[in-house]
């Protein structure tokens, strides 16, 4: 078995802030309830007239990535693309942002884990470079929530927390022994597929039948905020756990945690269970909501960034959201 790592990071956000006060000015909302709430202080959401969608965002973190992965665009092998907002309901966007990188006629894998879309990806690619098959697999998330969302009074609870953003990793082979993914982990429960959904439309009512049944909604996001909040805080912890046991590693050897940005509220409970210091998490949900698929790379992006990560380091990342579905990546840096 070969050694993967991840060789390149890069991330793409919109210009375009929205402040908690933006938003009390659309819908009955407060700075005070969505920091209290969700440590959220505000988010990026393209402006709608900027082309910008989930895979040219992409796209935009992807050539990044490659970059700072000091590689050419030719070496990837493989576009591994995660988004819950896609340009099309088909084809995928990792063919979109295939053509958008100008790359050769690789593969283009689609991911559909939600908040979880990240880590599945960088699964998926370890295993490519794991077992040889490839040498350079592309990660993408990106997401385009603002254009899908209720920035009504009705829809005010899953509005807020939204954000649009790109983050994507390159996985390598490497022939450091020492360092790099040791292990991923996967999961999902379907029997809550439900209480994190846009339901339609899509095979089981079609456009029409929603445009004649507007008022029933559900082609906005329906969050059961309370019931994802209680698996969130569970789940999280298991994935950690679950991950440190298969490496005979303790919660005293993480050095970074990099939680998806769901809600500070659940990043800060997972890290007073595992007892973690401010230096040994990094969140950055208060600059930019919840981006879902994207939001695992932007925040490890800007923690190796601001030198949080250094080399040797063990770092575990968890995710956990819509399916549901969650799971862990431990790496040493
Ligand atoms: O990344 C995928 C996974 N997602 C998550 O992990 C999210 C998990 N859930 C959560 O983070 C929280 O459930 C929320 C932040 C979404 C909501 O917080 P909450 O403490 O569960 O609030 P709630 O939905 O129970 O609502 C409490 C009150 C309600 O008013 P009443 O009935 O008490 O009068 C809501 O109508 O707050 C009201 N409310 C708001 N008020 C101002 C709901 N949304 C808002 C809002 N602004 N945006």
């Amino acid at each position: 078995m070969y050694t993967s790592k991840i060789s390149g990071l890069g991330v793409y956000v919109p210009d375009n802030v929205v402040t908690n006060e933006d938003l009390s000015k659309m819908m009955d909302t407060s700075d005070e309830w969505i920091q209290e709430r969700t440590g959220i202080k505000e988010r990026r959401w393209i402006k709608p007239d900027s082309g910008d969608t989930a895979s040219s965002m992409g796209a935009k973190a992807a050539e990044k990535a490659i970059a700072n992965a000091g590689i050419d665009k030719k070496d990837i092998d493989l576009i591994i693309f995660a988004t819950l907002s896609p340009d099309y309901y088909f084809p995928g966007g990792g063919v979109l942002v295939q053509k958008l990188l100008g790359l050769d006629t690789v593969g283009a894998l689609d991911i559909r884990n939600q908040c979880t879309g990240f880590v599945y990806g960088l699964s998926v690619a370890d295993q490519f470079v794991k077992t040889g098959m490839y040498k350079n697999v592309l990660v993408v998330g990106g997401e385009l929530h603002s254009k899908g969302l209720d920035k009504t009074t009705r829809g005010r609870t899953v509005a807020v927390l939204f954000g649009d953003g790109a983050g994507a990793a390159v996985v390598s082979r490497s022939d450091d022994q020492n360092r790099g993914i040791l292990s991923t982990h996967l999961h999902s429960q379907g029997e809550y597929a439900e209480a994190l959904t846009v339901k339609h439309p899509s095979m089981t009512k079609w456009v029409p039948e929603v445009v004649a049944d507007l008022d029933n909604l559900t082609y906005y996001p329906f969050m059961d905020g309370q019931l994802v909040f209680k698996h969130a805080i569970v789940r999280f912890s298991e994935a950690i756990q679950e991950g440190l046991q298969a490496n005979n590693l303790t919660r005293e050897d993480i050095d970074m945690f990099i939680p998806h940005q769901a809600n500070l509220r659940i990043s800060q409970y997972v890290q007073k269970k595992f007892g973690l210091s401010e230096n040994q998490i990094h969140n950055n949900i208060q600059k930019y909501g919840n981006t879902t698929a994207a939001s695992i790379p932007l925040a490890l992006t800007e923690a190796v960034e601001l030198g949080k990560i250094k080399k040797g380091d063990l770092v575990v990342i968890a995710a956990f959201g819509s399916g549901f579905t969650w799971g862990s990546v431990v790496m040493r840096w």
